[in-house]
């Protein structure tokens, strides 16, 4: 038993990361093998199939889907929070002197939905104020550029 003892500790003594040891960087790599987690990456799959699968639900049956006016929506308190709110930077007929056209193609929002459109300006309209136009008024001002500018891209405006 004794001798043994020796031996392991002489064993211990062999220098394995003694100076210029050649061994110490291999031992390093050795100690933490990387693993591959395949899980977030798994996850993320399957969240971006399933709202693909969502999308292609509600597009089915027409090439062009349009945005939906919601029955809540009021026009004419929609006008007037617009002409209040929003005429000054993008016209009477939502094409000037703004730096954003909300008509047809050049309003990338107005494309084939209406939330994008409302949260937008719920969250970022006016410019110089944002959070000054929400609930019913993100709602309404959407609805009217909608159906006063874009009303080709539209369904539902009431009258
Ligand atoms: C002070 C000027 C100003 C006012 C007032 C203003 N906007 Fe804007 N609006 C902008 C600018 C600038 C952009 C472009 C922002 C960008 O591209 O980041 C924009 C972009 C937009 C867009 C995006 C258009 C697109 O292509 O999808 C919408 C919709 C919009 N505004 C609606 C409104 C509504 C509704 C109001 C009133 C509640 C309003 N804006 C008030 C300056 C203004």
């Amino acid at each position: 038993m004794k001798e043994r003892v020796q031996d392991a500790d002489q064993a211990l003594n062999i220098p394995v990361t003694g100076p210029g040891g050649q061994d110490t960087p291999s031992n390093f790599d050795e100690e933490k093998p990387m693993r591959f987690r395949p899980w977030p990456l798994a996850a993320l799959l399957v969240l971006t199939l399933v709202s693909l699968a969502s999308c292609s639900d509600s597009n089915s049956g027409s090439s062009h889907t349009k945005a939906q006016i919601p029955v809540t929506a009021d026009l004419a308190s929609g006008r007037a929070e617009y002409e209040g709110l929003c005429l000054t930077c993008h016209g009477v007929a939502g094409n000037a002197p703004a730096p954003r056209n909300l008509i047809g193609d050049e309003c990338i929002l107005c494309q084939g939905a209406f939330e994008p459109l409302e949260d937008y300006i719920r969250d970022f309209m006016p410019v110089t104020g944002p959070l000054s136009c929400v609930g019913a008024c993100a709602e309404n001002t959407a609805a009217y550029i909608l159906c006063e500018f874009n009303p080709t891209l539209t369904e539902g405006c009431a009258s």
